[in-house]
């Protein structure tokens, strides 16, 4: 077991860490889609997207015409926030392909035509040598909420960690940043598990609790950027 893999959860594997789970949860989205209107569910809340966008909007090495990829994009929400404020080269993938029904619907309703999504696996070792059929790379890639539900998949989390780890590493740029929000995971253990590639760039600020003399956060993101 390499070193990355020692970081230990501190909690269970659950359905959510499952492809089936997703699956019936954007068929049940799609259909409220459809019948309402409603987009679903936006994952850790507005807040924490909207830092995450903030925190970009103000980092000079960023630009809105950078190639975009957000990691398990769900419903899209993310990218089309990002249309909002000006980004143009827009990447959406996810393993489900209900997630991607619904943003493709979601984006064609807001008349948004710069998003493209794709439906991959991103621990799948598969379509070639590499992991992932992904083969573009990317200047910012984001992931809300995806590595929390890869660490959930029950009997092969370590394993899927590692995948999922070496899928970004080639994803992203030399240059690029990797935009990682998490719940499940504190500061130091997604530093543990992602140093073998990545370094800390920044932490974005999010909203602590004190209990028992104990700050704690109840959302991570953190600003990686490759290690040289
Ligand atoms: C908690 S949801 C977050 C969705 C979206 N990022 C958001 O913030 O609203 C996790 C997403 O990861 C996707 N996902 C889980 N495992 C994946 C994998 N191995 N490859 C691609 N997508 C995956 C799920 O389908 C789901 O859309």
């Amino acid at each position: 077991m390499s070193a990355s893999s020692e970081c230990k959860r501190d909690f269970v594997s659950s359905e959510l860490g499952t492809k089936n789970y997703w699956d019936e949860t954007y068929g049940r989205e799609i259909k409220s889609f459809n019948d309402f209107g409603d987009v679903g569910e936006i994952w850790f809340g507005e807040d924490s997207q909207e830092r995450v966008l903030d925190w970009l909007e103000d980092c000079d090495s960023v630009t809105t015409d950078d190639p975009v990829l957000d990691l398990g994009c769900g419903n899209g929400m993310m990218l089309i926030e990002m249309t909002r404020r000006g980004y143009t080269n827009l990447t959406g993938v996810d393993y489900s392909n209900g997630a991607i029904e619904l943003a493709k619907a979601i984006a064609e309703k807001e008349e948004i035509t710069c998003i493209t999504y794709q439906v991959a696996d991103l621990i799948a070792t598969d379509c070639t040598q590499k992991y992932t059929c992904l083969t573009r790379q990317y200047k910012i890639v984001i992931d809300k909420g995806t590595y929390d539900a890869i660490s959930l998949i029950p009997d092969s989390e370590v394993e899927a960690r590692q995948a999922y780890l070496k899928t970004v590493k080639h994803l992203v740029v030399e240059d690029g940043i990797f935009v990682i929000t998490s719940c499940n995971w504190t500061k130091d253990q997604l530093l543990q598990f992602f140093k073998p590639e990545f370094e800390l760039f920044k932490k974005i600020p999010t909203p602590s609790f004190q209990f028992g003399g104990q700050m704690g956060s109840t959302v991570t993101s953190l600003v990686l950027k490759p290690k040289s």
